[in-house]
């Protein structure tokens, strides 16, 4: 998607040849018109799919999941994270760890929220190592529901979540293909 990539060449902020820093419009302050075309792009490329909910993580995946599921006049559901957990048979958890942070999180979603024939679109701001968007999937597939397909606004092409999805059957659509942030330097993925 050309507009996201103009605005991480311009904004974004190269940390290691692992991160790229995007809190100018992705994961502190917003840019609801950027994030509003994401959401159109997101509705155009799983318009086939039959996409009855979608499905995020909070915190920054709230943004694009929202306006996708406004675009396709659906329900969104974020996944919660938590540490620890009372022991409770209302809600689907799952253990997702962050390389990128080094800490285990516990992810929730209550039961109500997702039936048995739902095709859940997961949507997410990055995708690394595809810790989360694999644990999004576990809970949609403990649930009874088919996983559609899995949208991601940055994906870094150079850690194995990408390829690790598709390996296990998933389809993935990412705006931005991130190839290398060697030298400070952002390279896309030539598409
Ligand atoms: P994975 O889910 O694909 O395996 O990714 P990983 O565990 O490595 O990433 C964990 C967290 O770090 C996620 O945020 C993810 O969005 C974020 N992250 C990964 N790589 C980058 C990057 O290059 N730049 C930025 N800005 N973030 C990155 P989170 O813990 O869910 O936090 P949030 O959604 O509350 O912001």
């Amino acid at each position: 998607m050309e507009l996201l990539k103009q605005k991480i060449m311009k904004e974004g902020i190269v940390l290691s040849g692992q991160v790229l820093k995007v809190d100018s419009f992705l994961n502190h302050q917003m840019d609801p018109q950027l994030m509003m075309e994401m959401g159109r792009e997101f509705a155009r490329r799983f318009a086939n799919e039959g996409v009855n909910r979608i499905l995020t993580i909070e915190s920054s995946g709230i943004a694009p999941a929202i306006m996708t599921a406004l675009v396709m006049e659906v329900p969104m559901i974020f996944a919660r994270k938590q540490k620890s957990l009372t022991l409770r048979d209302d809600i689907y958890v799952q253990e997702v760890f962050s390389f990128t942070k080094q800490e285990k999180n516990e992810i929730t979603i209550a039961k109500k929220f997702i039936k048995p024939g739902d095709r859940v679109l997961i949507i997410d701001d990055f995708l690394a190592h595809g810790e989360a968007a694999f644990g999004l999937a576990r809970i949609a597939e403990q649930a009874g529901a088919v996983v559609a397909g899995i949208g991601i606004v940055i994906e870094k092409s150079f850690q194995q979540g990408a390829d690790k999805l598709s390996a296990a059957g998933y389809r993935v659509e990412s705006l931005a293909r991130i190839a290398s942030l060697d030298n400070n330097e952002v390279r896309f993925v030539e598409e």
